[in-house]
């Protein structure tokens, strides 16, 4: 056990906890060469816990960093202050971070600033738009430029970085460790249809039959606070005035900008089903269950295709051209009129619906976390 690399991993929200959680399965099987710790910012908290729960992950370090309406500034010195004293406390030999958040950039840069290796996972999603989404694609590109590791899930994750000069010896592909969560939780699902049936009827009244086609809403960013918000939930109101037989269920995002218009707009809505975030294994039973999936997230659009649902991303722009260049996922914006129409096409055009409901797999097969820890046992740190 002598020379283990030291690696400190970090990480704060859902997304990042569900893609980070099948990396350290794959340290808990390489114990002789690594030592690793685990550090949460808990940018989230419940959203957080329940991945940890799930994944069975137990941190040696928890900053318990959230506060209600934090805003970008605050939590950046927060992240910035209790990463440092767990860096310098632990002396890791890799600092290991995920994905695009605040807890990513600045833990990235907390340990530049002590001059620790970075690795990146998820390295090289770009928009070109710096305000979109916001404040994602400056979080990237800072953590792409103080990274010394880059493990890019597409060619064209790396291509982009290529673009930016980061030296091609130090990127990886490796597709997105969210398939290998995905296809875990799937599988554990297995045989478990009746449980989480149950599950729904008892908790939200929610029942799925082949007569009433469920529409799954999910969103969070802060580019589309405001109006953007608006627009959105008036389109789902429209969209479920529109057709009876539809039942749209919509796990609505803990963050106060979005709880507000959300709740005000399509609260008491007969077919409309505004309920708390869901954990992630009820949350993927309920996309596998879903006609078609209305979203803003970076993750969905990774996980609809290899589950050949179809993702209409309520965004102007995305990161992860992947999905759309194989016809599975299409930019729709936030203007509603564009939401109402673009969803019905899919609701009443089968032909339209049959174009974009394939399952196909540009983000990996579900081995990433793997291949990822390949790499890391050869890089020299
Ligand atoms: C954050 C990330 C975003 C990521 C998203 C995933 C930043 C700036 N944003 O956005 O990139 O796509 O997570 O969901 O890093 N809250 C709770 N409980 C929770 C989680 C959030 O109450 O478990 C509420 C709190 O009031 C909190 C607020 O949501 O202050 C915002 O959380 P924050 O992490 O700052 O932003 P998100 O919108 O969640
Ligand atoms: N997710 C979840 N419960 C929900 C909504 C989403 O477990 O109620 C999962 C989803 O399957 C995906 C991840 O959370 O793996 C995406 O998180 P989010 O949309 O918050 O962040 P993003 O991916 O946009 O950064």
């Amino acid at each position: 056990m002598e020379n283990r690399i030291k690696v400190l991993i970090v990480f704060g929200t859902r997304p990042e906890a569900i893609k980070m959680a099948p990396v350290i399965k794959q340290f808990e099987l390489n114990k002789d060469k690594f030592d690793t710790i685990v550090c949460v910012t808990a940018q989230h908290r419940e959203m957080l816990d329940q991945v940890l729960n799930l994944f069975d992950i137990k941190p040696q370090y928890d900053l318990g960093l959230m506060t209600n309406n934090q805003s970008l500034h605050d939590l950046t010195s927060k992240v910035l202050l209790g990463i440092t004293e767990v860096i310098e406390q632990e002396k890791p030999d890799l600092v290991l971070v995920q994905g695009d958040t605040t807890t990513t950039f600045v833990s990235a840069l907390a340990a530049y600033y002590l001059k620790i290796p970075v690795a990146h996972i998820e390295a090289g999603l770009r928009t070109q738009n710096k305000y979109s989404p916001f404040p994602e694609e400056i979080n990237r590109r800072i953590t792409s430029h103080i990274a010394d590791f880059h493990f890019a899930p597409t060619s064209e994750a790396k291509k982009n970085l290529l673009n930016e000069g980061i030296p091609e010896s130090s990127i990886f592909v490796t597709g997105n460790t969210v398939i290998d969560a995905l296809k875990w939780v799937v599988n554990k699902q297995k045989g478990e249809s009746k449980k989480w049936n149950n599950y729904f009827l008892s908790k939200y009244n929610i029942s799925f039959s082949t007569t009433i086609r469920t529409v799954l809403v999910t969103g969070h960013r802060r580019e589309s606070f405001g109006q953007g918000f608006k627009n959105i939930c008036i389109a789902i109101k429209q969209l479920a005035e529109n057709d009876s037989n539809i039942q749209i269920i919509y796990p609505v995002h803990l963050n106060p900008n979005v709880q507000k218009p959300v709740y005000s707009i399509l609260n008491n809505i007969r077919n409309v089903y505004l309920i708390q975030p869901l954990d992630y294994e009820p949350f993927v039973f309920l996309m596998n269950k879903s006609y078609l999936i209305l979203t803003d997230s970076g993750g969905i659009q990774e996980e609809a295709p290899s589950l050949g649902k179809p993702v209409l991303v309520m965004r102007d722009t995305t990161e992860r051209p992947e999905g759309i260049k194989a016809g599975t996922a299409k930019l729709v914006g936030t203007d509603s009129k564009t939401i109402v129409s673009e969803t019905e096409k899919l609701l009443y055009d089968k032909v339209e619906y049959e174009k974009m409901a394939r399952a196909i797999n540009p983000y990996g097969d579900g081995n990433s976390a793997r291949k990822i820890l390949k790499f890391i046992k050869v890089i020299n740190i």
